[in-house]
C-alpha cells in the first residue's frame, strides 16, 4: 500500500526551553531531552524532534528562523519502503541513517524521510453524546478534560512557491503515491496518503514566492478537546492564531496556535474520512475557509433598540 502516516517531524529551533514548554502544554509526551534537542511523542507513537542543531542529513532550511526541516513518512512494509527509497534515488541523493530512515529532499527543499511505520494503539475514549432521540449518556455528568492529549499528527500543511507548484505536487502524487482529494486551483492541493483515511494528510499551499511551514495538525478525540486544549494553551501564555471554527474542506473542527518552532499547530477533530469512492474535486475558485467560526458580540456595546 505504501505511506501510512506521518512518522516523525523535525524542527530546527533556537529556544529549546520555550519549544519544550509549548509542546508540553500542548499535551505531547516528552521522551528525550538533552541540552541540544528534545523529542516528544503522540499517543500513537509519532515523534516530534526539536533540535538546535539538526545535523548534516537534512537539507538547509527553506526559510529564516525556526522552521520545519523534515517530515518522515511511515511506510507499511520493508519491501515498499525499499521500493520507494530506490525510486527516489533515481533523481536525487537518498541517504540512510542508522535508525532506518532514508533521507532526501522534495522539490521545494523540505527534508523528506521514509521509514517503517510503527503505529502504537492509542487509548481513545470518546465522550458519549446526548440528544433528543439519541441518548448515549445516562446518570453521568461530564468532567473537564483538563489535559488534552493529541492522538496523532494527522496532517502537515506546507507553503510552496507558486512558481514550480505543479512539480512540487507531482513529487508527492507521482513519486510517493499521494492522491489529490481537493484541488483548489488558486490556493493549493489537499492530498491523502495511500494508507490514510483522512480527507487530507497533506496540503501544499501556493504562495507568491515563499516557502515555509504553514502548520501541523494534531487529532484529538472530540470537540471538547479542541476547545479545552486551546483554552489551556491561552491560559499558559501561548497565542491563538485563529478563532475556533470548522473548515470547509475536510470538515474538521479547528483551533490554531502560533508555535515557537515555526508556523502554527492545530488541534483538529472530526475530519471527513474518504476512500476510493471519493473522486478528486477540482475547485476553480477558493471555497470559504470555514463552514463556521466562533463569533461573539458580548464585549461590544449593545446597539440601541429601535
Ligand atoms: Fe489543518
Amino acid at each position: 500500500m505504501g505511506i501510512q502516516r506521518i512518522e516523525s517531524v523535525t524542527y530546527g529551533i533556537n529556544d529549546l526551553a520555550q519549544c519544550v514548554g509549548f509542546f508540553d502544554d500542548f499535551g505531547l509526551f516528552l521522551v528525550e531531552r538533552t541540552d541540544e534537542h528534545a523529542v516528544f511523542e503522540t499517543l500513537t507513537g509519532q515523534t516530534l524532534r526539536l533540535d538546535t542543531d539538526p545535523g548534516s542529513l537534512l537539507p538547509p532550511p527553506v526559510e529564516n528562523g525556526p522552521t520545519l526541516r523534515e517530515v518522515v513518512w511511515g511506510v507499511d512494509t520493508p519491501q515498499e519502503l525499499h521500493r520507494l527509497a530506490a525510486e527516489l534515488g533515481h533523481d536525487r541523493k537518498v541517504r540512510s541513517s542508522a535508525d532506518g530512515v532514508h533521507h532526501t529532499v522534495d522539490e521545494t527543499g523540505f527534508g523528506v524521510g521514509l521509514t517503517l511505520a510503527r503505529p502504537k494503539p492509542a487509548p481513545v475514549t470518546l465522550r458519549p453524546a446526548n440528544a433528543l432521540g439519541g441518548v448515549n449518556r445516562w446518570n453521568t455528568a461530564l468532567e473537564p478534560i483538563t489535559r488534552v492529549r493529541p492522538l496523532r499528527m494527522c496532517h502537515v500543511a506546507l507553503n510552496i512557491p507558486k512558481h514550480g507548484k505543479d512539480e512540487a505536487v507531482a513529487f508527492y502524487t507521482e513519486r510517493l503515491g499521494f492522491r489529490p482529494t481537493d484541488v483548489v486551483e488558486p490556493m493549493g492541493v489537499f492530498m491523502q496518503a495511500p494508507g490514510d483515511d483522512d480527507q487530507h494528510t497533506m496540503l501544499l499551499c501556493h504562495r507568491p514566492d515563499n516557502a515555509g511551514v504553514n502548520h501541523i495538525a494534531y487529532e484529538v478525540p472530540g470537540f471538547d478537546d479542541v476547545v479545552e486544549g486551546g483554552n489551556y494553551m491561552i491560559e499558559h501564555g501561548w497565542r491563538e492564531a485563529r478563532r475556533l471554527g470548522r473548515h470547509t474542506i475536510g470538515s474538521n473542527v479547528f483551533r490554531f496556535l502560533h508555535a515557537p518552532c515555526g508556523g502554527r499547530v492545530e488541534y483538529a477533530a472530526d475530519m471527513d474520512r474518504v476512500d476510493d469512492r471519493y473522486e478528486t474535486r477540482v475547485h476553480e475558485s477558493t471555497p470559504p475557509h470555514h463552514i463556521w467560526a466562533l463569533r461573539t458580540n458580548r464585549d461590544q456595546e449593545a446597539p440601541a433598540q429601535s
